[in-house]
C-alpha cells in the first residue's frame, strides 16, 4: 500500500471520529472496527456457534461456485477478474478461485479491504493457487473498486463479491447508492455476487450480535481502545458496555457502546461529554426478505440470475447480472 493512502486513512479516521461524536445521537463508523486486533476478533466471531452467517455462506459458495464461475467463463479467450470488497481472511474468495482453476482457467483477483491484516491473510490463502494472480488494495470499498476496475483488460468479464452481509452495514439509501456505484464500474456480461442475511427470530439475531462469550462485546469495545491508541483519547473501558438491539421497525440489529455513568472523555485536546446511559451507535446490520434483495439489485441496474437460500440459518446468496 502507498504511504499516501495510509496517511489519508489515518487523517480520515481522526476527522470522522471528531465529526461523528458531535452528532446526536453520537456515532462511529463501523469500518474503523477493523484494526489488527479488531480483525482477529472478527475472525473469532465468525467461528462462534451463535454467529452462523459465515458458515452458511461458505456452504452456499461450495455448492454453487461452479454455477457462478460459469457466468464469467463463457468466452474461452478471456482471463476473468474477481474483485472482493471486504475480503476478510480470504476463505470465501478462495472457493471461487478454486472453482475457476478447476474449470481449467486462469484468473485475476483484486482484494479490497480496510484492514492490512485481512489483506495479508487473504493473499496467503490465495497464494497456493497457481493460476490465479492476486493484487491487494488497502482502501475503502469506493476507492478500491475504482482502482480495480481501471485495471480490467478489455473484454474480460468481472465478478464483484460483496459477501458476509456487508451490504447490511449500510442504511437503505447508502446501500442503493453503493450498489449503483458497483453497477457503474461494470458492463453487461459482468456479475455481482451478494451475500445477505435474512430476517429470523429475535433470539437468534440477538445471540449473533451479543454472544455469551463476550467476543462481540470485545470487538465493539476495541474501537475505544483503538481511539485511545491512535488518537490519544482517554476512554475508560470500564465506563462503556456493548449493547445489541433488534430494531424491528427498521429491520436491523443495532450495535451501540453505552456509557455507564456521566463522564467526559478527552480526545487529542477536545472534550466529549457523555450522560449516563448515552450511547455511541457503532453499527447497524440490516436483515432482509429474499424479495427485498432482488428489488435492491433491480433498482441499481442488476437482474437476478440466481438466488440460493440456506433455509436453516436464513441466509441468501444472490447472483446478479449487470443488465
Ligand atoms: N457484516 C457483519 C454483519 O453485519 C459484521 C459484523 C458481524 C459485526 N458481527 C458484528 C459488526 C458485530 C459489529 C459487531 O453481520
Amino acid at each position: 500500500m502507498s504511504t499516501q493512502s495510509s496517511e489519508r486513512l489515518a487523517a480520515d479516521f481522526a476527522a470522522d471520529v471528531r465529526r461523528d461524536l458531535a452528532l446526536v445521537p453520537k456515532q462511529l463508523q463501523s469500518k474503523y472496527l477493523y484494526d489488527a486486533l479488531g480483525s482477529s476478533l472478527f475472525e473469532a466471531i465468525c467461528r462462534l456457534p451463535w454467529y452462523r452467517i459465515t458458515r452458511a455462506e461458505q456452504r452456499l459458495l461450495e455448492a454453487h461456485a461452479p454455477a457462478v464461475v460459469e457466468r464469467i467463463t463463457r468466452d474461452p479467450e478471456t482471463v476473468p477478474l474477481i474483485v472482493e470488497l471486504g475480503c476478510g481472511s480470504g476463505e470465501k474468495i478462495v472457493i471461487l478461485a478454486e472453482a475457476l482453476q478447476a474449470a481449467g482457467r486462469h484468473g485475476r483477483v483484486h482484494l479490497i479491504d480496510i484492514s492490512r491484516q485481512a489483506l495479508e491473510q487473504s493473499e496467503r490463502t490465495l497464494g497456493r493457487l497457481r493460476h490465479i494472480s492476486v493484487v491487494g488494495h488497502r482502501d475503502t470499498y469506493e476507492v478500491g473498486l475504482r482502482r480495480a476496475a481501471q485495471q480490467r483488460e478489455a473484454g474480460s468479464p468481472v465478478l464483484v463479491l460483496l459477501l458476509g452481509s456487508n451490504i447490511g452495514n449500510f442504511d437503505a439509501p447508502a446501500a442503493g447508492e453503493f450498489l449503483r456505484a458497483i453497477r457503474g464500474a461494470l458492463v453487461p456480461g459482468d456479475a455481482l455476487l451478494l451475500g445477505a442475511d435474512l430476517v429470523k427470530t429475535e433470539d437468534a439475531l440477538r445471540l449473533a450480535y451479543d454472544d455469551p462469550l463476550g467476543v462481540t462485546a470485545a470487538f465493539n469495545r476495541n474501537l475505544l481502545v483503538r481511539i485511545n491508541r491512535e488518537l490519544g483519547a482517554t476512554f475508560d473501558l470500564d465506563g462503556f458496555r456493548h449493547v445489541a438491539v433488534w430494531n424491528a421497525e427498521h429491520s436491523r440489529v443495532e450495535m451501540h457502546l453505552e456509557s455507564l455513568r456521566a463522564q467526559t472523555v478527552r480526545i487529542d485536546g477536545w472534550a466529549v461529554a457523555f450522560a449516563e446511559g448515552e450511547r455511541i451507535w457503532t453499527e447497524s446490520s440490516y436483515k432482509y426478505e429474499p424479495a427485498d434483495i432482488d428489488q435492491m439489485g433491480a433498482r441499481a441496474g442488476f437482474s437476478t440470475a440466481a438466488q440460493w437460500i440456506d433455509e436453516d440459518v436464513r441466509f441468501a446468496l444472490t447472483l446478479f447480472a449487470a443488465a
